[in-house]
């Protein structure tokens, strides 16, 4: 069963008074429950715009995309919400229309998910007060969160050390817990090497890899 569907994705940004700039050119791919896929290519190549697009967090100019599944994501950037401690922002994507007693148990798994990417103990500092790895780990806790079955993760161990970055991977193939699918964007050949699969982005369409 497929839980993510891409046919012929192409995306244009345009800049008024200038000509459209096609960073993603006919796109199509699918994505089985449960398969782990690495998205390489160079800096600008248009990872994060196609990430995006997956994600619904923006529209491509033409194609479709089908995601059937609930899905987490990771961002480049992190994201966390500035105001919010690195608990509360974990618990958040949980949050929506929730009753007192349920909210108990969020913050529950919450924190069983730091402890899990080694953050116990900063649950109720500000994500201001975190190194740029740690709060990339708060981001992948958030993410997995809601149970998702797909993850789509931005270069999640772009800031990260070797043996962190060997951790947060092995939470990213969903060891020691419920399997999800992962479409995870990665310069690293070491965490592409473990998943299923990898699409290089060039010129705008997924070439051949080759190694
Ligand atoms: N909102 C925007 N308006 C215009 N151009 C944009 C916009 N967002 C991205 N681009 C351009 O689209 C191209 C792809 O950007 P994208 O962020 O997807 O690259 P990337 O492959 O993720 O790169 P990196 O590895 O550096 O993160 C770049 O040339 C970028 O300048
Ligand atoms: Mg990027």
């Amino acid at each position: 069963m497929n839980v993510l569907e891409v046919e012929s994705v192409v995306k244009e940004y345009r800049i008024p008074g200038q000509p459209p700039i096609r960073v993603l050119d006919g796109v199509s791919f699918a994505v089985a429950s449960g398969e782990h896929v690495a998205v390489t290519g160079r800096s600008g190549a248009g990872k994060t715009t196609l990430l995006n697009i997956l994600g619904g967090l923006d529209r491509p100019t033409s194609g479709s995309v089908k995601c059937m599944v609930n899905a987490g994501f990771v961002f480049q950037s992190f994201r966390l919400m500035p105001e919010l401690t690195v608990l509360e922002n974990v618990i958040l994507p949980s949050m929506a229309g929730t009753a007192a007693s349920r909210v108990v148990r969020a913050s529950d798994r919450a924190k069983a998910l730091l402890d899990k990417v080694g953050l116990a103990d900063r649950a109720h500092h500000l994500p201001a007060e975190l190194s740029g790895g740690e709060q990339q780990r708060v981001a992948l806790a958030r993410a997995l969160m809601c149970e998702p079955e797909i993850i789509f993760a931005d270069e999640p161990t772009g800031n990260l050390d070797a043996m962190t970055g060997a951790e947060i991977l092995k939470l990213l193939m969903g060891f020691g817990g419920k399997p999800f699918a992962l479409v995870m964007v990665t310069h690293s050949a070491e965490a592409a090497a473990q998943c299923d699969r990898t699409l290089h982005l060039e010129n705008g369409r997924l070439a051949p890899f080759m190694v």
